[in-house]
């Protein structure tokens, strides 16, 4: 697989003269992909039904005579002013009840059955002219659905659309009053039109009406996707894709993802590490010019997962962004870090955001690989020496990895919506795993809880996952890696209820968990041997044998045949040591690597990435920050 080059343009925010410029400098940087369209409504209808194609005909022409292809974004995350009158509640509603209002972007709710059908139509009309183009070489739906927090609406349609989505999946009131328990509290529904979103109630609404909600709202993403995708397929072959972002985990990807042919992703690895990583302050400041050493690798795999093997990079940051708290400059080389990184984890293309930086609008404070006056800005250079040495780089092959993480978007919001204790996260202990592999140089395929094979793999790991569905705990009893669950897994069925035979539901485990608890932040738990627990811990009774308990001698981590179960959540120690206990038992080869130094393997190539700002040894040699080895296996 050859590896490519982009970046994100908008011509129409720029004088036609500029384009043929503007072009020719993009492909002498070694670009090939160019994204064009999302935000583009409003030049492209500026009143209903008057359709102003002529530009976005010359700029095709224009790009692509000076060899770039297109991938053509639909610009629906951007209705104009209009639509708004001709829909005035098609805006999104917050928890509080307030509509969310016109003046940046994203200002839909995806229940909206009329915007839908507005959607669909541009997107059909977009598909007709230039589903053909020569110049057309993929396609992006939208921009980044779900950013902003524009997942979830309390919308009129959204009420309406709900309650017509319980009545299918429950078919009978009854049914659903038994399945959320809803005698709790005198509940009980009479007919599926009594029921409202879950917003606004006095205290905590019902979990089990909060995790249809959320399913629902989910499931509209899906709807909303899915008709710009048959409207695109009638007129076109060119793949289809979407941008997903960082952190994001309010809809199924994986249910979007199977509609699409490539999944992308958004990449701002220090707007990130300011405002969702999660780290503590001591370690935003070690890698603030750097980004975290694991963030991106963990969505470079998770969309890997989610494009079924097909991935790209779709924006990713050429120098300091406007929206995090805090927006300082990359280290010189990490652009070109980041774009190596990707291209260890399978990315087919790595796309800059964006060309020019806009000297007007939101954005006015995000680099570009072009200064506002047109004159280069650091990151181009960096560009251009990833498209010199991709020039002589071997193709990649991918490899699948040694050890399997479970990924699991429903069990992200049952987590958020019964956390136990305050900021707990299922993201952030997937994410928790995560690291602790790449600590000691691990590859890992991040996988859907829909996968039924496991072969090929020597370790799969289930942290968190709250409900398992029986056929992947068949799946899991049956593969011969071992298999490490909890804490938090099969804690309850799929309608929020505990299971009477007390959790985990894991049969070959015959374990009960007798007792749960959530630690405050200042109250760990020590581990014997070291290390400690944190947040969470579970008593857990049964016979199997022990691999770490607490200084008091709590079991935390047991072992039954290849059946694991970890009973609390473990700090960095605790994960290191469990892991080791995996590699001694697996066989895994591990390596003990410097803190910020990272390595991936594919099938051809050996990748090390250095994070942090000094020189460090390698088995191959020194490193210097920011730098990258690549080695031919
Ligand atoms: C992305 C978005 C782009 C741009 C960028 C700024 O989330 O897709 O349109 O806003 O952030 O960093």
């Amino acid at each position: 697989m050859k590896r490519t080059l982009g970046t994100c343009y908008y011509p129409e925010h720029w004088p036609e003269e500029m384009w043929e410029e503007d072009a020719r400098r993009m492909a002498e940087a070694g670009l090939t992909w160019l994204r064009i369209g999302e935000f583009s409504w409003s030049k492209l209808e500026p009143t209903p039904g008057d359709l102003q194609w002529g530009w976005l005909d010359r700029a095709f022409k224009v790009l692509g005579a000076a060899g770039l292809k297109v991938v053509l974004g639909t610009p629906t995350a951007t209705p104009p002013r209009w639509m708004i009158d001709k829909h005035p509640d098609m805006l999104a509603v917050d928890a509080k009840g307030h509509p969310r209002k016109f003046g940046s972007r994203r200002h839909y709710c995806f229940s909206h059955t009329g915007y839908r059908e507005e959607s669909r139509r541009i997107t059909r009309l977009m598909a007709q002219r230039y589903g053909r183009d020569p110049y057309l070489g993929a396609w992006q739906t939208d921009n980044e659905y779900g950013c902003h927090d524009t997942v979830v609406s309390y919308s009129d349609m959204a009420r309406s659309g709900f309650r017509d989505w319980l009545a299918q999946r429950y078919q009978s009131i009854d049914a659903l009053n038994r399945a959320w328990g809803n005698i709790f509290w005198s509940m009980e529904y009479r007919n599926f039109h009594d029921i409202d979103l879950p917003n606004l109630t006095v205290t905590e609404p019902n979990p089990a009406h909060v995790q249809d909600f959320r399913r629902y709202s989910s499931d509209m993403v899906v709807i909303f996707n899915r008709a710009q995708v048959d409207e695109i397929k009638m007129h076109s072959d060119a793949p289809i894709s979407h941008n997903y972002m960082g952190r994001v985990t309010e809809f199924d990807h994986f249910k979007v993802g199977n509609d699409l042919e490539i999944a992308t992703w958004d990449s701002y690895p220090l707007g990130f590490l300011e405002d969702r990583v999660g780290a503590t302050p001591d370690h935003q400041c070690a890698y603030a010019r750097q980004g975290d050493p694991d963030f991106q690798a963990f969505h470079h795999d998770l969309y890997r997962a989610i494009g079924r093997g097909r991935w790209w990079v779709m924006e990713q940051q050429p120098g300091p962004v406007n929206w995090a708290p805090y927006n300082p400059a990359p280290l010189p080389g990490m652009v070109r870090l980041w774009t190596w990184e990707a291209f260890a984890h399978g990315a087919e293309a790595v796309c800059y955001f964006r060309w020019r930086q806009a000297p007007f609008g939101q954005e006015q404070l995000h680099a570009g690989l072009l200064r506002p006056d047109s004159q280069d800005a650091p990151g181009l250079a960096e560009a251009r020496q990833v498209a010199e040495e991709l020039a002589d780089a071997q193709t990649v092959q991918p490899l699948q990895a040694p050890v399997a993480l479970i990924f699991d978007y429903e069990a992200d919001w049952a987590w958020a919506t019964q956390p136990h204790g305050s900021g707990l996260s299922y993201f952030s202990l997937v994410f928790d795993h995560y690291r602790a592999l790449r600590r000691v140089g691990l590859s890992v395929d991040i996988v859907p809880p829909g996968t039924r094979d496991f072969s090929g793999y020597a370790v799969i790991l289930a942290p968190g996952l709250i409900h398992v569905d029986p056929d992947l705990a068949i799946a899991l009893s049956k593969a011969t890696a071992d298999v490490v669950y909890g804490p938090r897994t099969a804690a309850r069925d799929e309608y929020f209820n505990i299971p009477t035979q007390l959790p985990p539901a894991i049969p070959d485990l015959n374990l009960t968990i007798s007792r749960i608890e959530s630690l405050r932040p200042d109250m760990p738990v020590a581990l014997n041997g070291g290390g400690h627990v944190l947040h969470y811990i579970e008593e857990v009774e049964g016979d199997a044998e022990i691999l770490l308990s607490t200084v008091s001698g709590a079991p935390v981590v047991l072992v039954r045949g290849s059946q694991i179960y970890c009973g609390g959540w473990l700090d960095d120690v605790g994960l290191d040591r469990l892991i080791a206990l995996l590699a001694e038992r697996t066989g895994l080869s591990t390596i003990a690597l410097t803190e910020g130094v990272r390595c991936r393997k594919t099938a051809t190539e050996e990748f090390w990435f250095n994070y942090t700002i000094a020189t460090v040894d390698t088995p191959h040699g020194p490193l210097p920050p920011a730098g990258v080895l690549r080695r031919a296996l």
